[in-house]
């Protein structure tokens, strides 16, 4: 179903990339949530809870990381986006937090989840890292992330995919999708501020590929290991009829990974902004 098709009388402020907004949300409507809430498939619904349980860490570690250097940017425009930004991954986590009780309700040991990644990502792998190649590398690392963030929203829009999950599900995905296109420059000019070195924004965009994905998969497995209903044979049934999106998934994201090795890459340049005004309104 396209976006267009459900469009309806706005509600929400349209996207700006020049001049993002916070948008408060309230998704109240999950809490019938189906156990597998992405068309029935266990496969894909648990690589969106991976997101569910990367996010709110993620974006908290985000905001850290953006408002180490904002004393350094003159720029006053950046400045306000930078607040944009700090208020829109505030609100992420917030709502994805609320689908964490949510899971949690429905049995799943997000606790421990979350308590690993937090563990692992932020206690042990980045400060490791970090001796190395200083404290600017968090902010490289944020700058990859957003990069995927963008990219997922984008692919999301352009094929439709939040048009599969479950009510509100639906609605979380696309505005989270929408603000991540809208903003997704801002954590970049604010590297770009303090460092012109490529090794610094290559290396934190490795350690971001690492996160974004090695974490996903090993989530995703940990879901599906943990869930009662999924056993062998609907792990390969379920695998098999996710492949029309993860073709789709990885063929959209090795180009973009490929991108922003570019020396001359800025995340303005895939656009998609109209394509999310577009979508958001149908919230
Ligand atoms: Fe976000
Ligand atoms: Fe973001």
């Amino acid at each position: 179903m396209s976006t267009e098709s459900k469009s309806k009388k706005r509600t929400l402020k349209p996207i700006d990339a020049r001049q993002p907004t916070v948008r408060k949300m309230d998704f109240d409507g999950m809490s019938d949530l189906p156990e597998h809430y992405f068309a029935g498939n266990s496969f894909v619904t648990h690589i969106i809870n991976a997101y569910h349980i990367l996010f709110p860490e993620g974006e908290r570690f985000f905001i850290k990381s953006v408002k180490a250097y904002s004393d350094q940017v003159i720029d006053s425009q950046l400045q306000t986006n930078i607040k944009a930004f700090i208020g829109q991954e505030v609100q992420h986590g917030k709502e994805h937090e609320k689908v964490l009780e949510i899971l949690a309700r429905q049995g799943r040991p997000v606790e421990r989840f979350v308590r690993f990644f937090e563990w692992s990502a932020f206690r042990m792998m980045l400060p490791f890292f970090e001796f190395f190649f200083g404290k600017k590398l968090k902010l490289s690392v944020t700058a990859g992330m957003e990069h995927y963030t963008a990219t997922m929203g984008e692919i999301t829009l352009r094929h439709g995919f939040h048009e599969n999950a479950f009510g509100d599900m639906r609605n979380l995905l696309l505005w989270h999708a929408c603000e991540e296109i809208e903003h997704k420059s801002v954590a970049y000019d604010v590297l770009r501020t303090v460092s012109n070195s490529y090794t610094l924004r290559i290396f934190g965009f490795f350690l971001a590929s690492w996160i974004f994905w090695g974490y996903v998969v090993f989530f995703q497995h940990w879901f599906l290991l943990t869930d009662p209903e999924i056993g062998w044979k609907r792990y390969f049934q379920d695998m098999n009829s996710s492949r029309v999106y993860g073709r789709i998934l990885f063929t959209e994201t090795v180009k973009a990974f490929f991108l922003y090795l570019k020396p001359g890459f800025h995340p303005s340049q895939t656009g998609g902004y109209e394509m999310a005004d577009r979508a958001l309104a149908t919230i």
